[in-house]
């Protein structure tokens, strides 16, 4: 039976989260079963992760070819805009890996968000042939507490039957398309990435403030079958009572 209670690591620096990230990669890539189905996260945070898990002596511990990757959100520009989540993968990750390209469930931010999210949504009732249970969801922390492109009080953060949805954010990029609530909380394991001092109130917040539903998206991520792994660095972790 999974622990439901949340874990949280605190690493010394912005550079061991990546390592100790990439080791969680790992071990979620070795507990599934046949395909590996991993979201990946946007933002800022991330990209030292993905440059750790392109380095040559890491990448080739992962077989490529049976991990298919999706997004939990992703901004409504093209893929090679410089606000693109996809591009900053690709930057960092897919153009160092060999795989396939069937294998990168991009979302099109390019398209009219409704069609995007249409589209997405689709994607993933094919593939995983009705709710998605992802083997590892990566998420940030947003300061308002938002994950993904779910932000407080919002309609995308109510949805409770489609898996993928039109989002509109409090800052630009304002047009959004996220995976859902239902789809985070099917997931085997949803691992933040939590770091920097500017992390440091929100992080308290919601790890250790009083439960707070739609102001806090982040504390609604509770996997019913599933563990939720927080990797944080000190900056991030020096509000914290523990
Ligand atoms: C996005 C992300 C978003 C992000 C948080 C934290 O598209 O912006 O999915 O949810 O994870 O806003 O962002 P940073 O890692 O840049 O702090």
């Amino acid at each position: 039976m999974t622990d439901s209670r949340p874990s949280l690591r605190v690493l010394p620096d912005a550079g061991a989260l990546a390592q100790t990230a990439a080791d969680e990669v790992l071990r979620a890539a070795q507990a599934a079963n046949d395909r590996f189905t991993l979201a990946l996260s946007g933002g800022s945070t991330p990209k030292h992760l993905y440059q750790r898990l392109a380095a040559a002596d890491f990448a080739a511990r992962l077989d490529w070819p049976r991990v298919h990757l999706f997004w939990g959100d992703e901004r409504c520009v093209p893929p090679d805009d410089p606000a693109s989540n996809y591009r900053l993968a690709r930057e960092t990750l897919l153009d160092h890996l060999s795989i396939p390209s069937v294998n990168i469930h991009r979302i099109p931010g390019e398209q009219e968000p409704a069609q995007a999210a249409a589209r997405y949504d689709r994607r993933l009732r094919d593939f995983f042939g009705g709710l998605p249970r992802f083997d590892l969801i990566l998420l940030g922390l947003g300061d308002d507490g938002h994950i993904a492109s779910l932000f407080p009080h919002t309609p995308a953060l109510q949805e409770r039957h489609r898996y993928a949805v039109h989002s509109t954010a409090p800052v630009p990029p304002i047009h959004r398309v996220t995976l859902t609530l239902p789809v985070i909380n099917a997931a085997a394991r949803v691992l933040f990435l939590v770091s920097g001092a500017g992390k440091a109130a929100i992080l308290r917040r919601v790890l250790e403030g009083e439960a707070a539903g739609d102001d806090l998206p982040a504390q609604l991520i509770r996997p019913a079958r599933g563990e939720v792994i927080w990797l944080v660095d000190e900056s991030a972790a020096r509000l914290l009572s523990h």
